[in-house]
């Protein structure tokens, strides 16, 4: 399976050696982060607009969040809780690439309700990082975090994909959401993307 490679927890420490090549690698880094801050839910959006050119990435969690003053000094990469090292980049690296491609980050939070990390891009400007392998990113946080549900959108142009693993573990009926009959149907699933020739396909539903 493609995910071999892309385990999370690591994503930090590749980051130091290589560049974050797409967004995918940005969204492991923050779902990283909720997974940090105790979250049991995340959700993860990525919308595509081409008449607006617009590209939004929400990725909003129910860990412990953070209280105002946190949120204000999250960009700066000094500004960290980790104790393995004093600089955080997950963050101020998202919106360097959000920048770089015409686009911004915005955050919110509350302390014990959670967080949301928006990322907006000019879906077609040069410098605009490709989505990546999101299919491989989704299983490997789902291998990753059994225990933590997702759900997980993509729309471009209001044809969707979704995906929620409360859903899928309550089909499963005891089986674990890691098996790997499991985790190849989510592959498949999330690989149909609505720009797919599986344009037409049952999985794909249109939204308002
Ligand atoms: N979703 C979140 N919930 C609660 N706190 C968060 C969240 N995202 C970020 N933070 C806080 O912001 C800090 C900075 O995050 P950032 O991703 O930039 O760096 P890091 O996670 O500390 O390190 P790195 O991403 O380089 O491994 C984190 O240490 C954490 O305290
Ligand atoms: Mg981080």
């Amino acid at each position: 399976m493609k995910t071999a490679a892309r385990t999370t927890g690591r994503a930090a420490e590749r980051r130091w050696t290589a560049e974050m090549e797409d967004l995918s690698l940005h969204i492991l880094d923050v779902v990283e982060n909720a997974t940090a801050a105790g979250a049991t839910l995340i959700e993860i959006r990525i919308h595509e607009d081409s008449r607006k050119d617009r590209m939004v990435i929400t990725i909003k969690d129910n860990g412990q969040g953070m209280d105002g003053e946190m949120v204000t000094k999250v960009k700066d990469p000094f500004c960290t809780t980790r104790t393995t090292r004093r600089v955080g980049m997950g963050i101020p690296l998202l919106e360097q690439s959000a920048r770089e491609a015409g686009g911004s980050i915005e955050i919110t939070s509350e302390p014990n309700v959670g967080t949301e990390v928006v990322a907006s891009f000019c879906a077609s400007h040069i410098d605009r990082k490709p989505l990546g392998d999101i299919a491989a990113t989704m299983v490997a946080l789902i291998l990753g975090n059994p225990d933590v549900d997702f759900i997980y959108q993509r729309s471009i142009d209001g044809v969707t994909t979704d995906l929620d693993t409360r859903e899928i573990k309550e089909q499963l009926d005891g089986v674990s959401i890691t098996a790997p009959p499991v985790l190849n149907l989510i592959q498949d699933l999330l690989s149909a993307t609505p720009e797919g020739e599986d344009l037409n396909g049952s999985d794909q539903t249109a939204s308002s």
